[in-house]
């Protein structure tokens, strides 16, 4: 199998006033070749610092630590010249709120010339990239003509998701791109990008959201995060059937089942807060909201184990050697 993205002991933190944010801290990930990589957690769990950090790492935001290889392509160690070179082109993301971030007084078409302009690429061969992908997306091509503002959220993703593939990027990252949308919107957007991966414009996409039910529509593989770690990564099936650490276990239990008549058996959801990355708890990061803790999480942090192919971070799953 080919990877198209490493993270090892990766870690991104923020400088604050009060000291560090670690946002992301020590994370160890592989999206492969033809997947669509789920990656979810809480909100402030770390999710968008995770993915934005690998196109754009700007202040306050700092890289800690680890690699980041995109193919042979170390992203943490790219100067901003070598890093606008492989944006759109390797490397693309669909930002969170990017709906709302579109400049609504700018013609769609005053984009595609900044982007000619940008890729030192004539704007003919632009256009004419973006006519085929607005084809795909489902949109008329006279949308080169109308301002964000005239277009429904619906048709804006659609843009978005055009623009961010039109060199036909190795990667896609798309951060909550459904959230904003109403549900069968929601699913055609879903099956929209799943199309873009099955007809190998783009080889492979992380896909991130909170949202247990979109996920499971379009992920392959599940990556679980919780305060700036990756605590399980299992293909969807299993994790929904069978999630082995106690944070998945609780985020899948949280999810209303149809069927089941919620009065009489209550929502099991997860109790407590996650903690402030200014000052994460020592050991496991999520011992304080777990019925297993043990003294040994409070003090040690659980490494990382492969079961079946399966990856936990938990100490329920770590075998203890015998004493000789
Ligand atoms: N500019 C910043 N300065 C300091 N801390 C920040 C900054 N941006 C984010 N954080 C903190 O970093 C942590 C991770 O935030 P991030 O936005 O990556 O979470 P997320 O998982 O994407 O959440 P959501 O689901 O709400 O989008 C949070 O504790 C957040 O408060
Ligand atoms: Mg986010």
């Amino acid at each position: 199998m080919t990877t198209i993205l490493k993270l090892e002991n990766y870690k991104v933190y923020y400088e604050t006033p009060n000291g560090y944010v670690r946002a992301v801290d020590g994370v160890n990930l592989e999206v492969e070749k033809g997947e669509i990589l789920g990656l979810i957690g809480e909100s402030g769990c770390g999710k968008s610092t995770l993915v934005m950090s690998l196109v754009l790492p700007k202040p306050p935001m700092k890289i800690m630590g680890g690699r980041a290889l995109l193919g042979k392509i170390d992203l943490t160690k790219l100067s901003w010249d070598e890093r606008r070179k492989i944006l759109l082109t390797k490397l693309s993301i669909i930002p969170q709120y990017a709906l709302d971030a579109l400049p609504v007084i700018k013609k769609i078409g005053a984009f595609l010339s900044d982007l000619a302009k940008d890729k030192n690429i004539p704007e003919d061969q632009v256009i004419e990239k973006f006519i085929e992908r607005i084809k795909l997306v489902g949109l008329p091509t006279n949308v080169i003509d109308m301002y964000p503002l005239e277009l429904s959220g619906g048709m804006r993703q659609r843009v978005i998701i055009a623009l961010s593939t039109i060199f036909s990027p190795d990667l896609l990252i798309a951060d909550e791109p459904t959230s904003a949308l109403d549900v069968s919107t929601q699913r055609q957007v879903l099956e929209l990008l799943r199309n873009l991966r099955d007809t190998g414009i783009v080889k492979s996409i992380i896909f991130v959201t909170h949202d247990i039910a979109s996920v499971r529509q379009i992920a392959d593989r599940i990556a679980v995060m919780y305060a700036g770690k990756i605590v399980e990564i299992s293909s969807v099936e299993e994790i929904i059937k069978n999630p082995l650490h106690p944070y998945t276990q609780g985020l899948i239990r949280a999810v209303p089942v149809l069927g089941i008549n919620y009065k009489k058996k209550r929502l099991s959801g997860l109790p407590g807060q996650p903690p402030n990355l200014l000052n994460p708890p020592s050991g496991c990061r999520f011992y304080p909201r777990c019925k297993y803790a043990t003294p040994k999480c409070i003090k040690e942090e659980p490494p990382s184990v492969n079961i079946n192919s399966r990856i936990v971070s938990c100490w329920l799953y770590v075998k203890e050697v015998p004493k000789k």
